[in-house]
C-alpha cells in the first residue's frame, strides 16, 4: 500500500468555496442565476462522491456577509433557489444519510427560509454518513464577533472565568461547535483568497485553488483534488523526519 493511503484518515472535512457560477453564466449569455442553478447541481454530485472518499464532512459557502451587496434581484434569486433547494432535497438528502447543519447569522434571513432550515436540520440529526454544513449569511469576522459576545455574556454572568479563555475554550462558542476543524479547503475559479471563509478553523488547512469555475467542479475533479491532498505532509508546525 503507498504511504499516502496508510495515511489516509477515514473523516476527512473538505471545506468548499464555490467560486465561479456568474462567470459561467456569462460566458454562455444567461443572466448569473442561471450559474447558480447550475452550481446547485453540482452540490449534489459532489455530496454523493464523499462516502467513497473517506470524506465525513462537507463544509460549503453559500452566502455570505458580503453577498448582501449584490443586485436586489440576485440576492432574491439566490434566497428562492436555497428555499427550492431544501424543498426539493430535503428528502433525498434523509434517505442518503446526510446531517445537515447551517452556520451563519439567521436573523436577517427571511422567516420561510429560516423554518426550513431548522426543519432539515431536525429531519436529518440523526444520520451520520455525511455531515453537510451550509454556510448561509456566513462571515467568520461576523461569526467570532458573535461568539466574542456570548463568551462576554458568559463572563459578565460569572459563568467563566477570563483566566479561562483560552483556544480551547473559543471555539465552543463558534458557529463550528461540534465539527472538527477542516483538512482541506477547495476554492474554484481561479481565485486565490479565502474571503472571511472558516478563519479561525482553517489555521491548519490544507489549501486547494483549482482553475475550473464551480458549475464545472466535477465529482472526477474532486475525487482528483482530494486524492492530491493525501499526499501533503502535514506538520502543524512540527519537524518531522
Ligand atoms: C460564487 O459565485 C457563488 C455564490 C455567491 C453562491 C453559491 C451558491 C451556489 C453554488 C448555489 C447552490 C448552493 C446551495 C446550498 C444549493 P459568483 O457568483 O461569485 O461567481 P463569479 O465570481 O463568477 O461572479
Amino acid at each position: 500500500m503507498a504511504e499516502a493511503e496508510e495515511t489516509r484518515q477515514p473523516s476527512l472535512h473538505v471545506a468548499i468555496i464555490m467560486d465561479g457560477n456568474g462567470r459561467w453564466a456569462q460566458k454562455r449569455g444567461k443572466p448569473r442565476l442561471f450559474g447558480h442553478h447550475a452550481g446547485a447541481r453540482r452540490v449534489s454530485e459532489i455530496l454523493e462522491a464523499c462516502p467513497d472518499l473517506g470524506v465525513k464532512y462537507l463544509t460549503i459557502f453559500a452566502f455570505s456577509t458580503e453577498n448582501w451587496k449584490r443586485t436586489q434581484a440576485e440576492v432574491a434569486g439566490l434566497m428562492s433557489l436555497f428555499r427550492r433547494y431544501i424543498e426539493k432535497e430535503a428528502r433525498k438528502l434523509f434517505k442518503r444519510g446526510v446531517r445537515v447543519r447551517f452556520i451563519g447569522d439567521r436573523v436577517r434571513l427571511d422567516e420561510k427560509l429560516v423554518s426550513l432550515m431548522d426543519d432539515l436540520e431536525l429531519l436529518t440529526a440523526e444520520n451520520d454518513l455525511v455531515h453537510l454544513t451550509i454556510a448561509l449569511n456566513y462571515g467568520s469576522r461576523d461569526e467570532v464577533a458573535r461568539a466574542t459576545k456570548r463568551l462576554a455574556e458568559d463572563v459578565a454572568a460569572g459563568r467563566l472565568r477570563p483566566q479561562d479563555v483560552d483556544v480551547e475554550t473559543l471555539p465552543h462558542y463558534l458557529d463550528t461547535c461540534v465539527l472538527p476543524d477542516p483538512d482541506l479547503v477547495i476554492r474554484t475559479s481561479g481565485e486565490a483568497r479565502i474571503s472571511n471563509f472558516l478563519l479561525w478553523q482553517s489555521a491548519y488547512a490544507e489549501y486547494e485553488f483549482v482553475d475550473t469555475l464551480w458549475p464545472d467542479f466535477s465529482a472526477g475533479e474532486f475525487v482528483e483534488v482530494v486524492n492530491r491532498f493525501h499526499l501533503r505532509e502535514r506538520r502543524y508546525g512540527a519537524v518531522t523526519g
